[in-house]
């Protein structure tokens, strides 16, 4: 069981209202009519189970997207894992059907969902096939599944080059036995351009390329744009990228200027939502708490690119 606390995988009523554009009164009415129970008042601490919220999302017409997404970027402290891990529980608040792969040794995400545990199978065990992917799935919360990551994962570079298997397919071969359970698969990756991130890729629908306005961001992002362009060649694949502006501080002109940049570069690909600094969001992985359990600034940032990636607006 994880940590996470009910702000964290549940969205109240006013919150889908919001969303949902309508009438707080309506939405209740029309929740009580799906659920068939009475909800109480008032409606911003009347909570929802992903189920519920699901079902009152697919009844106004929505269809969850099914999707891989991988986030990467070759730099580090981008906000790869925050973006992952706050963008996936925003979907499951949403009712979307959330997988989390943990595919960085480091395990930052890992941590933050509370999976903490040396002894637990990870990628590098279904590569070496001694564990099926059914046995590293995790259960987190509703909604919210985690293959987890640790230090064991480390060799997976390795393993994979040294395998006779086609190392091309050893993300996205395992994860065809469970892609039905879910609509979003949700892989955080380490800063490489590796064997594993290829495999990765190769796996995914889309790519998600977070930058941030720091010395060498945009050298960073053309050289991993370039490398997915190869990949995406020689393995005749055709992913989507997707460029996630984050830590955006409207004080500073190093944001303007690299916004600008990215605006004139790679308009069609660069994310409508972007996510602003903000102080609360520091350390908030290494705590172990998403931004949905506080009331950071950020959240609103965090919600919007959720309902871009799930094509809800
Ligand atoms: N919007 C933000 N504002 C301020 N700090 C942030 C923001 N997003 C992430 N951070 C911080 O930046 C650091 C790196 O984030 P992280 O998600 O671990 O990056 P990555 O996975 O790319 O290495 C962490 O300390 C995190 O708390
Ligand atoms: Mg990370």
């Amino acid at each position: 069981m994880s940590t996470l606390t009910q702000q964290e995988f549940c969205i109240t009523l006013s919150d889908l209202a919001a969303f949902l554009e309508m009438n707080p009164a309506e939405v209740k009415k029309k929740a009580e009519s799906i659920l068939g129970k009475k909800l109480k008042t008032p409606l911003h601490s009347t909570w929802l189970m992903p189920e519920e919220a699901r079902r009152i999302v697919l009844a106004q017409g929505y269809k969850y997207p099914k999707k891989v997404i991988s986030i990467q970027m070759l730099k580090g402290g981008v906000a790869k894992t925050t973006s992952v891990l706050n963008m996936g529980l925003r979907a499951a608040m949403y009712g979307a059907r959330v997988l989390f792969i943990d595919l960085d040794q480091q395990a930052n995400l890992s941590f933050a969902l509370g999976v903490e545990d040396e002894s637990l199978p990870v990628w590098v065990d279904i590569v070496e096939k001694k564990k099926s992917i059914e046995e590293c799935v995790r259960f987190i919360e509703p909604h919210v599944d985690l293959i987890p990551s640790s230090l064991n994962n480390s060799v997976l570079d390795r393993v994979l080059m040294n395998s006779n298997r086609n190392w091309a397919q050893a993300v996205k071969a395992p994860l065809e036995k469970i892609q039905h359970r879910y609509d979003l698969i949700l892989i955080d990756t380490a800063p490489a351009l590796s064997a594993t991130n290829t495999a990765v890729t190769i796996a995914s629908d889309e790519v998600i390329l977070p930058v941030n306005p720091d010395k060498f961001a945009f050298l960073g992002l053309q050289k991993n744009l370039s490398e997915l362009e190869d990949i995406k060649e020689d393995f005749e694949l055709s992913f989507t990228n997707k460029i996630l502006f984050t830590k955006f501080d409207g004080r500073e002109n190093a944001s303007h200027e690299l916004l600008q940049k990215c605006i004139e570069s790679f308009e069609g690909h660069l994310m409508k939502g972007y996510i602003r600094t903000s102080s609360e969001v520091k350390n908030s992985v290494r705590s172990g708490k998403s931004l949905f359990s506080g009331k950071s600034s950020v959240k609103a940032d965090y919600d919007f690119v959720t309902r871009e990636m799930l094509g809800f607006c």
